[in-house]
C-alpha cells in the first residue's frame, strides 16, 4: 500500500492509500464520522464508519479530539459532483490523541492568536500565507540566480549603522559595542568589484518605536547591488523581479489565494508597466487628495496609504529630497537637492515595499556626507576604500519581504506575513 501526501490524492483513485496527518475537524452522524484530515500538504475528508472496522477499533475512534495525530489508511474516491476525494478509513492508528485544542472553538483576538502563535501556524489562513511566502522566496532566488546575480552574504554583526543611527539594535561585543545589521547594502557593494552583481537574503533588525503595521522589528531583507548601472536601469530590474515574484505565485498559489480571499485581479494587473512619478509630484497628489503634507517632507505611512489606494499597479516614487535619504546616495546631476532614487510602493494602500538608489561613487564627495552625517569614519575607511580602487557608476535597492507577502496576500498587518513576529511589543514566543 503506498504512503502518498495529501496533495496527490487525486492520482490514487480506486486504490487504497496510506496518509499521515492531522484532524482539523471531525463530526459524527451516528455510526459515521467525518475526519477533516491536514497533512501539511493539502485537506481531505476521511470517512469513518463504524460498521467497517472491528469492535476495538470502532470504539478507539470515539477518543478522536482536535488536531490528533493519526496515520489511516483506506479506499480513495472522488466527490460525485465536486472536485473533492474522501478516503473510506479501513483501519487508523492515533500518534497522539491531542489534548483540548486553545485554537478554534470561538473567535479569538490576535493578541491571544499571536501568544499562541506556534499553533496558530497550523490555520489555514496562516498555512496559506507561509506557502505563498515561500514562493515569493523561491522566486527571488531563481529570478536572481537566472540574471547573474551571485548570493553574497553580509554579515549581521557589525560596527556602524547602514540606515540612520536612531534605529541600531546595540550589544555588548566583548570590550566594545556591535550592532545588528539593518541591512547588508554597503557589505554587498564591496563584492561587485569580485562579481558585478550581487545579493544578499536574510533577516535584519531595527529598533523600530512604530507601532504602524508595517513595521516589524526583525524582518527578511533582500539587498540588491550591481555595477555599471543606472538608476533607470536599476528600475528595470526590480520591475521584472516583482513582476516575475508574482506570477509564480500566479502559478502556484491559486488555492492559497482562494483561502485567504484575496482579489486577485490587482495582482494579474502586474504585466502592465509599473507607474512612475518624482517626490514632488507626489506631494502635489497628495495634497490634491488632502493630506497635510509640505514641499520636502517624507511620506508618512498614512499619505503612502493614501497615494497608492489611487493605484493599481505599483509606482516607483523618484527623486526624493536628498535630507530626508542616507548618506550613500548620489545626487541627481541637475539637481543637487534631489537624490537619485526611488521607493517602489505596493498599490492599494500598500506602501512601501523596496528602496533603492544609485550610490556615491567619489571619494571625496562620500567623504564629505560621511562627516555632514556625523557618522564614524574610521568605520567607513573600507566603505571609502571601494571609491579608490577601480570605482564605478552603480547602484541597488532593498526589499523587505514581509511587505510584500502581505501586499500579495492581502493582509492588514505585516505581523501574520512572518513566522514568529518581533515588534516592540513581543518577543514571545
Ligand atoms: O528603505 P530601506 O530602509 O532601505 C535600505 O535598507 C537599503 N539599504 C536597501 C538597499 O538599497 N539595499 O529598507 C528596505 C525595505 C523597505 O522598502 C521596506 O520594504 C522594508 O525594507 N522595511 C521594513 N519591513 C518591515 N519592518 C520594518 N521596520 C522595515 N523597515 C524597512
Ligand atoms: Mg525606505
Amino acid at each position: 500500500m503506498e504512503k502518498i501526501f495529501i496533495k496527490d490524492i487525486a492520482k490514487f483513485v480506486g486504490q487504497e492509500v496510506e496518509i499521515s496527518a492531522w484532524v482539523a475537524n471531525h463530526r459524527s452522524s451516528g455510526k459515521i464520522a467525518f475526519w477533516h484530515l491536514r497533512d501539511g500538504t493539502g485537506f481531505v475528508q476521511a470517512i469513518v464508519n463504524e460498521s467497517e472496522l472491528s469492535a476495538e477499533k470502532a470504539s478507539e475512534s470515539k477518543k478522536i479530539s482536535l488536531e490528533s495525530s493519526v496515520k489511516v489508511r483506506g479506499l480513495v474516491s472522488k466527490h460525485p459532483k465536486k472536485d473533492e476525494y474522501e478516503i473510506q478509513v479501513k483501519d487508523f492508528e492515533f500518534y497522539q490523541i491531542a489534548d483540548e485544542y486553545p485554537i478554534g472553538k470561538k473567535e479569538h483576538g490576535v493578541d491571544f492568536l499571536l501568544d499562541n502563535r506556534h499553533l496558530w501556524l497550523r490555520s489555514s489562513r496562516q498555512w496559506a500565507v507561509q506557502r505563498i511566502r515561500n514562493t515569493l522566496i523561491q522566486a527571488t532566488y531563481r529570478y536572481m540566480d537566472e540574471n547573474n546575480f551571485i548570493k553574497i552574504d553580509s554579515p549581521i554583526l557589525t560596527p556602524s549603522a547602514c540606515e540612520g543611527t536612531t534605529e541600531l539594535f546595540e550589544i555588548d561585543y566583548f570590550d566594545t559595542k556591535a550592532y545588528l545589521s539593518q541591512s547588508g547594502q554597503l557589505y554587498i557593494e564591496a563584492a561587485i568589484f569580485a562579481h558585478n552583481r550581487v545579493y544578499d537574503f536574510g533577516p535584519v533588525f531595527r529598533a523600530e518605536k512604530s507601532k504602524t503595521r508595517r513595521h516589524l522589528t526583525e524582518f527578511w531583507m533582500m539587498d540588491a547591488e550591481m555595477a555599471f548601472v543606472d538608476l533607470e536601469q536599476n528600475l528595470q530590474i526590480q520591475e521584472e523581479l516583482i513582476r516575475f515574484m508574482i506570477k509564480l505565485v500566479l502559478e502556484k498559489n491559486q488555492n492559497e489565494l482562494a483561502i485567504l480571499e484575496r482579489d486577485i485581479k490587482p495582482l494579474e494587473n502586474i504585466s502592465k508597466p509599473f507607474y512612475k512619478m518624482n517626490h514632488s509630484e507626489a506631494i502635489k497628489k497628495l495634497q490634491a487628495l488632502g493630506s497635510d503634507i509640505k514641499d520636502g517632507e517624507d511620506l508618512g505611512g498614512d499619505d503612502e496609504t493614501m497615494l497608492t489606494k489611487q493605484f493599481d499597479n505599483p509606482i516607483f516614487i523618484t527623486n526624493y529630497p536628498a535630507k530626508i535619504k542616507a548618506f550613500y546616495m548620489k545626487r541627481n546631476a541637475s539637481d543637487q537637492n534631489l537624490a537619485e532614487c526611488a521607493d517602489l510602493l505596493a498599490p492599494e494602500g500598500y506602501g512601501e515595499i523596496i528602496g533603492g538608489s544609485q550610490r556615491e561613487d567619489d571619494y571625496q564627495v562620500l567623504l564629505d556626507r560621511i562627516k555632514e552625517h556625523k557618522l564614524p569614519q574610521k568605520d567607513f575607511e573600507w566603505y571609502l576604500d571601494l571609491r579608490k580602487y577601480g570605482s564605478v557608476p552603480h547602484g541597488g535597492f532593498g526589499f523587505g519581504l514581509e511587505r510584500i507577502v502581505g501586499w500579495v496576500c492581502g493582509l492588514e498587518h505585516v505581523r501574520e506575513t512572518i513566522p514568529f513576529p518581533r515588534t516592540i511589543y513581543r518577543l514571545r514566543p
